[in-house]
């Protein structure tokens, strides 16, 4: 559920026609419902309420300030990549101590910056990076949290970009080595084992999986108790999916339950990653229809937002629902409709790329100049936006109520070659 509905055949968001959103701060824009946000925050707390537990926030889903802010003020900790993502839950008000840090490749400074700040843990995916966490915490003369992130093998029978708990994934550590790892970091006087960690995938719409993986983790839980390691946490990753279109993943209260139910007896606190789950639904990309082109074949409705703003469906050929911000009605629909006054059309951007879409086959009934909403695009969609072709980032808007505040001002063409150097210049700066 989300504060996207319509009213009249109007599209609000939350107390406000996203239609006037568009006419007070152009298009494209992304638009957040801060009522969403907090809703589902609330439905994973509520969820784990039960046992000790920490909720953090996968930064890459959404990293924006604000809404990292609204997660800190809830108490929840946070899941980063990067120095650079780490840094920005500072910015944004985040406790470093609630932030645990995953991700394959972290490079030495940035795991001397995250054990500086102090973080909660370090998740860690390979027996290299192991070692160069115990190298740069004995070099600060200190004792640094880790995990292992296992990769349990655990079909998350999600699109084969997303899945990453499977042997061909480049994700975690394998189970099998596990246990022998756990005794290098128990042997380390610079290390400490605070906990068991995995992510299998993203998008998924069954709690099986999960199930599954956390299975596995308290088998290993035992494993290293008999080995006298004692872990604080197991942290069952983030992946919970959404609906898009017909999809019926579990509610959190549903998926986390069943967690609970397994961990009930093993004397841990559980954490969990969730991106998409708790940003997707708040917010939405909001388009305006530059042109109506046909050919023998196809319609296309040309829109302003671009795979540089919204680079899912592209990338992976996944299907947002998109909608307009104000329905118009059969009887004003274009010649050649069928009788809901609907053309079936691609939503195509201005990229020059045959690829740069936001949806195939979709039933529209509209007009040059109209506003489109494509749902769901608040995870990986700000996020994973580029400038690619020239194109300025587009701005952001939080609303709450009937407030709107503008959370990313619209960048600039100017912004975009602001850090570049024509090399005449940089001879001068050097004669
Ligand atoms: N934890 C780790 C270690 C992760 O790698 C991810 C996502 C998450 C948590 C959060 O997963 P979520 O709850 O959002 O499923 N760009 C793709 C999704 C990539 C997910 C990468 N890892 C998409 O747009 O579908």
């Amino acid at each position: 559920m989300d504060y996207f509905n319509y009213k009249d055949n109007e599209l609000y968001a939350e107390d406000i026609k996203v239609r006037s959103l568009v006419e007070q701060y152009g298009s494209p824009i992304y638009v957040y419902s801060k009522a969403t946000l907090e809703r589902h925050l609330r439905a994973f707390e509520d969820a784990l309420a039960g046992k000790e537990h920490l909720v953090c926030y996968a930064v890459k889903a959404n990293c924006s300030l604000a809404l990292l802010n609204i997660i800190a003020n809830f108490g929840c900790g946070f899941d980063v990549v990067s120095k650079g993502e780490l840094m920005r839950v500072i910015a944004a008000g985040g406790d470093p101590h609630k932030v645990i840090y995953s991700g394959v490749g972290k490079r030495e400074d940035e795991i001397e910056f995250a054990l500086q700040k102090q973080i909660k843990c370090l998740n860690i995916e390979s027996e290299s990076e192991l070692h160069k966490v115990s190298e740069v915490a004995a070099r600060l003369n200190i004792k640094a949290p880790v995990a292992l992130r296992v990769n349990p093998n655990v079909d998350a029978k999600t699109h084969p970009s997303i899945s990453t708990g499977l042997k061909q994934n480049k994700f975690g550590i394998a189970f099998e080595d596990a246990a022998r790892l756990y005794q290098v970091i128990k042997n380390d006087p610079h290390l400490e084992a605070t906990g068991i960690d995995c992510h299998i995938g993203s998008q998924m719409t069954s709690g099986a999986p999960i199930i599954e993986a956390t299975d596995k983790l308290i088998a290993l839980y035992h494993e290293l108790e008999q080995m006298g390691i004692k872990i604080d946490h197991i942290d069952i990753g983030g992946g919970l999916g959404v609906t898009y279109n017909n999809e019926t993943p579990p509610s959190p209260y549903e998926y986390l339950a069943a967690v609970l139910q397994r961990l009930k007896d093993i004397p841990v606190s559980v954490y969990c990653e969730p991106g998409r789950a708790m940003v997707a639904n708040a917010g939405i990309l909001l388009t305006k229809v530059l042109y109506l082109k046909s050919n023998s074949e196809r319609n296309f409705c040309i829109v302003d937002a671009s795979m540089g703003d919204l680079i899912r469906p592209a990338l992976y050929n996944s299907w947002m629902n998109i909608v307009p911000a104000v329905k118009r009605s059969a009887s004003d629909a274009l010649p050649g409709s069928d009788p809901n006054g609907t053309l079936i059309y691609d939503v195509v951007g201005p990229i020059c790329e045959s690829d740069d879409f936001l949806g195939k086959d979709r039933r529209l009934n509209v007009r040059e100049g109209d506003v489109l909403a494509v749902r769901g695009a608040g995870a990986y969609g700000s996020s994973m936006s580029s400038n690619y072709n020239g194109r300025p980032l587009c701005a952001e808007i939080l609303v709450d109520g009937d407030k709107a505040f503008v959370i990313r001002e619209r960048q600039r063409e100017e912004d975009m070659w602001e850090n570049e150097r024509i090399i005449s210049a940089i001879e001068e700066e050097f004669a």
